[in-house]
């Protein structure tokens, strides 16, 4: 298997998008990661484009052939990734085996979704599709029902208040003022969090990750001939990716996510390296009680821990481990299709130290984590700077 690297990133800004459509948002973030890579886009051999619901959102499937044909790489293969909300990560890992196999060198990773030009009802309807459609769904419950059961459950089990559920999002909106791609840009504070209205108690309106649009881009090239491109490769040296049952009512558990258990455990083993060495990491907080478990069940913190670690700032940039830098779901936005991308962008972005406000000093090595549903998949890579 060949090292791969990372010669390329780019975003569509994340939010409310009436100002365009999704091929738009394709272009925008697919031109910036070309230049940014400086390739002509003709050195491009194949492309992966993560997008979750597209045919529901606005009536466009076939999203790959789309990517390839608007960023004008015409002609070469390109397939659509689905896997819910982890459908970035996992292109990202289909990205990663096609150069490590040394089947193609320079490969385009995409992500994108356009999620406000339908309700919220229909959003939610929409998303609820990556749970169990006939024994969750159908009988009503969705997303937000869904990580409320978990939350409930670990405030049993382990004593978890609101108010620490809070100050997830309270970070998150923090460090998305610092990042200009951002939905949010505004701070708001534990009393905000705790008056704002009750979505799926205990999860109220700013617990939850937005209803968003957006789109990003990586590009992939062969650590050995990566310098050529750009001064600045950073190495993934881990793509792992595992499953579990969709329906959240068949799970040993409810107050972890067996998936990123058993994906993290085989990233770090992959990457020979400890949860103690990463700098920072982009962590799927699709809800604030997700980036609880996501922090213990990666190993950052043991279960039940987590949660007093966010209150007490040991996850703020500059504390003991930096989680969430771009915003997270919550503060940056969540579309679905386009995050497991944006998380890999960001961690680039810190690993080159081009981070701005919100870069971590010192930082050597960046994870991201991406679930797709309730935990039915969860994807994880490591990356770390390479001189
Ligand atoms: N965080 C912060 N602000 C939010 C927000 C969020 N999650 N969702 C909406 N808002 C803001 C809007 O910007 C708007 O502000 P404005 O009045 O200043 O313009 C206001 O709150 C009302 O927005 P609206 O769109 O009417 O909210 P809604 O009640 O229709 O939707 C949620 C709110 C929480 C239900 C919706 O964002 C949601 O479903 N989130 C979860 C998405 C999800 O499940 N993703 C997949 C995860 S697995």
């Amino acid at each position: 298997m060949r090292d791969v690297a990372i010669i390329g990133i780019g975003l569509a800004k994340f939010g409310e998008r009436w100002d365009c459509g999704l091929k738009e948002l394709m272009v925008e973030a697919g031109i910036a990661a070309i230049r940014d890579a400086n390739l002509n886009s003709k050195d491009i051999e194949m492309i992966y484009g993560g997008t979750m619901a597209s045919g529901r959102f606005v009536g466009q499937e076939h999203t790959a052939a789309l990517m390839a044909d608007q960023l004008g790489l015409h002609n070469i293969p390109a397939v659509r990734i689905e896997n819910a909300c982890a459908s970035g990560g996992t292109a990202l890992r289909e990205g990663f085996m096609a150069v490590a196999s040394g089947m193609h060198d320079i490969v385009a990773v995409g992500g994108v979704e356009k999620m406000t030009d339908v309700t919220s009802g229909e959003a939610a309807t929409a998303l609820g599709g990556a749970g169990d459609q006939e024994w969750e769904l159908f009988q009503g419950i969705t997303f937000p029902g869904l990580y409320a059961l978990i939350a409930k459950r670990h405030m049993h089990d382990y004593g978890t208040t609101e108010e620490q559920l809070a100050a997830v999002a309270v970070k998150n909106h923090h460090n998305a003022t610092m990042n200009k791609y951002a939905q949010f840009n505004k701070e708001i504070s534990v009393g905000e969090v705790m008056k704002s209205k009750v979505v799926a108690d205990p999860l109220k309106l700013l617990d939850c990750s937005p209803i968003s649009d957006g789109a990003a881009v990586v590009i992939l090239a062969p650590l050995e001939t990566a310098k050529k491109y750009n001064d600045t490769p950073i190495k993934i040296s881990a793509s792992a990716q595992a499953s579990d049952t969709l329906r959240l009512a068949d799970r040993d558990s409810l107050v972890e996510l067996k998936a990123t258990k058993i994906a993290a455990a085989k990233a770090f083993a992959m990457a020979k390296t400890t949860p103690s060495a990463i700098g920072a990491a982009e962590v799927h907080d699709c809800f604030t009680i997700a980036e609880i478990l996501a922090m213990e069940d990666i190993g950052f913190y043991k279960k039940g821990t987590a949660a007093k670690a966010v209150e007490d700032g040991e996850t703020a940039i500059g504390g003991k481990i930096a989680i969430n830098t771009s915003g997270g779901l919550k503060g940056c936005g969540h579309p679905v299709g386009a995050t497991g991308v944006k998380q890999a962008v960001e961690i680039v972005t810190q690993l080159r130290g081009e981070a701005g406000g919100r870069q971590v000093t010192g930082i050597e090595k960046g994870l991201t984590h991406n679930v797709g549903g309730s935990g039915a998949t969860a994807v994880v890579h490591i990356f770390e700077r390479y001189n």
